[in-house]
């Protein structure tokens, strides 16, 4: 077994091998989307590439456990991962910022989060990721008497004060700016970095404090950084040695929680 709270410089295909049976609670995988010229995101087959990662990942995931899979829309298209892992939703992570320039088809403005677990999910924080129920809280009365969609008769909506599931399409989040705060720099806008604000999502739905969370594609330490943040066991690993540094160094930075953090 690695030792937790580090983040092992190499390829994720060579170090996962080094990783236990049913050892990790939660997955978070922000690999290459084979759409850009990046020597990282050069992938011959997207589909069959994710397809191998989701064997991979099944081995290690607890029972129970989660993989979170980032990439475009059509990621993991006509490929049969059911033997391996079952898909609970395609989150849609709308980016509604994006120039929306194609001229020839429409514009793909979201990424795709396909949200896996092994068997069922033992974990499914709602209570921390509840988002506010901005009409319904206007409408109220209005939105407690509607529809089900399931048989059609008409009832009462379960109407709670913490605010609603975010649903399956994230258009609150945003992609990092230039102008973000937390962008460690130009050159890792788009490509690399993701919003904290996002990854905090994920950690919080899917994991508990003093869980295993796993990243194989770890960039500049988000996933690292918040799971230190939330109290949370990480491993991570990173090919490039440069964002390898970035990121130990942002975690070191980072102090929230110090006191109680898994990773002093
Ligand atoms: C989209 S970025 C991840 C960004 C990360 N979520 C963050 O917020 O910083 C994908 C990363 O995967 C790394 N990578 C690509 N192929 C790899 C491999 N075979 N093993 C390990 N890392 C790899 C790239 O260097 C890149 O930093």
């Amino acid at each position: 077994m690695l030792e937790l709270n580090r983040l092992y410089c190499g390829d994720t295909f060579k170090l996962i091998k080094k990783l236990d049976d049913n050892s990790v609670d939660l997955i978070i995988c922000d690999g290459p989307y084979g759409v850009t010229q990046e020597n990282w995101d050069k992938v011959a087959n997207i589909q069959e590439f994710n397809l191998n990662l989701i064997k991979l990942f099944s081995r290690v995931l607890k029972p129970g456990g989660t993989l979170y899979l980032f990439g475009k829309d059509n990621c993991i298209d006509f490929i049969d991962y059911r033997k391996y892992l079952t898909l609970n939703r395609k989150i849609v992570w709308y980016q509604p910022s994006r120039l929306a320039q194609g001229r020839l088809n429409y514009t793909n403005n979201y990424d795709l989060i396909a949200y896996f677990s092994k068997g069922k999910a033992d974990t499914f924080n709602l209570d921390d990721i509840r988002v506010p129920q901005m009409v319904e809280l206007t409408q109220r009365r209005r939105c407690e008497n509607v529809p089900s969609v399931k048989n059609g008769k008409y009832n009462k909506t379960k109407f709670n004060e913490n605010g609603k599931n975010p649903g399956d399409v994230w258009g609150d989040i945003k992609q990092l700016t230039y102008k973000s705060k937390e962008l460690v720099s130009r050159e890792l806008l788009n490509t690399i970095q993701k919003p904290e604000k996002l990854i905090e999502r994920l950690v919080h739905a899917s994991s508990n404090p003093g869980d295993v969370v796993f990243d194989p594609f770890s960039g500049v330490g988000t996933t690292m950084k918040v799971c230190k943040k939330l109290n949370r066991n990480f491993i991570g690993f990173e090919i490039n040695p440069q964002y390898v540094e970035i990121a130990n160094e942002r975690v070191k930075s980072s102090n929230q929680n110090k006191e109680l953090s898994l990773f002093d």
